[in-house]
């Protein structure tokens, strides 16, 4: 009787490796052990309990779809007290739903200063989470947008996300409209690394390669975002206006091989007419300097965005 225990351990340790062994073997070639795997899925779960529905799709669905879908961080600068205009670009973005990316449409400024604001940008963010809040202090031409850039790594550092968090970052002001399947069709054939999109500067310019992007907006591939954090060239050249040092540091840096002037998608409102503009037209991306109710009702009625308003019994619109 005494001899047989050691016996029946090693038997039992045997029968583990053996089991062990299948699992590795599968999982070496689940297409031709088949069988097998589905034993070492049972095997493995009766002594861990993984969780088998993520293997599965890991084994079964390599083919994500989500591969494809490009993903945009839309960056507004704006400044903590400008409350409506937020509420008005969330109806403006949120009314628009592009096919083939997902877009995250976030409103960017420096340190709250007041009291009323820790109230009421905190309520903005349990509704609507959509703020982002850089260490800094609200400043014209002092580093804001170096700011904005070299935060995000950190700010989007999630290990378990995809490796890059976005393909691209997009900076623009609170008084550009962009039609975000426009600017995602014409990104769809681009390159998702080292890029550099945006209305050329100066006006009648259409290269791309010379000077820099208009602060009207501007998007760079996630590479470029983190040169930014970590290059010297951006943190020893801040002060100045920012659009056009950004186009410097690229340039010191020779940074975005790849660019694209979206000019003439992209323009300013058609009045006051200056060599920066034409007269609304279908083919937009943007349109800039909508700096009053009435430029924005003008653009919005062309751009026929209240079309799909769904009808009802509860409300007449003529
Ligand atoms: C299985 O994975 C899903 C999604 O990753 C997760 O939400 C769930 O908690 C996991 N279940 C177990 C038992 O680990
Ligand atoms: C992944 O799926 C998409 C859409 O179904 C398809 O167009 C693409 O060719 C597939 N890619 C691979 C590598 O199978
Ligand atoms: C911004 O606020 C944070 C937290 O309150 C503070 O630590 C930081 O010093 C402030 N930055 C500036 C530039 O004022
Ligand atoms: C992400 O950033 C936070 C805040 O700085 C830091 O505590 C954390 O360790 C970082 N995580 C990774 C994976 O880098
Ligand atoms: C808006 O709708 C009108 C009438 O249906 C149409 O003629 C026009 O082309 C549309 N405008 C745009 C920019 O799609």
């Amino acid at each position: 009787m005494k001899t047989s225990r050691p016996d029946r351990r090693g038997f039992i340790i045997y029968s583990f490796f053996f089991i062990c062994f299948l699992c590795a073997l599968a999982s070496i070639n689940e297409v031709r052990f088949d069988s097998l795997l589905k034993f070492g899925r049972c095997a493995l779960s009766n002594i861990n309990a993984p969780n088998s529905t993520s293997t599965a799709n890991v084994l079964l669905a390599p083919n994500s779809s989500s591969d494809d879908e490009i993903r945009i961080l839309f960056g507004i600068l704006t400044l903590p007290d400008q409350y409506h205009r937020r509420h008005f670009l969330r109806m403006i973005y949120g009314t628009q739903t592009p096919v083939g990316a997902s877009v995250d449409v976030k409103f960017v400024f420096c340190n709250l200063t007041k009291e009323d604001q820790k109230v009421l940008v905190a309520l903005e963010i349990m509704r609507y989470d959509d703020i982002i809040i850089l260490n800094c202090k609200e400043n014209m031409n002092k580093g804001k947008t170096y700011t904005y850039f070299s935060s995000l790594p950190e700010m989007f550092n999630d290990t378990k996300g995809p490796n890059r968090p976005y393909h691209y970052v997009m900076k623009t002001d609170d008084d550009a409209y962009f039609r975000l399947q426009s600017l995602v069709d014409s990104l769809k054939p681009l390159p998702r690394q080292d890029l550099y999109y945006g209305y050329v500067i100066p006006c009648p310019s259409m290269d791309p390669f010379v000077h820099y992007m208009s602060g009207m907006g501007y998007l760079i591939s996630w590479d470029i975002v983190e040169w930014i954090r970590e290059s010297d060239i951006p943190k020893n050249h801040l002060e100045g206006p920012e659009d056009k040092i950004f186009g410097d540091w690229i340039r010191e840096g020779h940074r975005a091989k790849n660019r694209y002037n979206a000019k003439w998608s992209m323009y300013n409102f058609p009045e006051p007419p200056t060599r920066c503009t034409h007269e609304l037209w279908p083919d937009t991306i943007a349109v800039h300097l909508l700096k009053n109710q009435e430029k924005w009702i003008t653009t919005l009625k062309y751009f026929n965005v209240t079309d799909n308003l769904k009808p009802s019994k509860l409300y007449h619109i003529p």
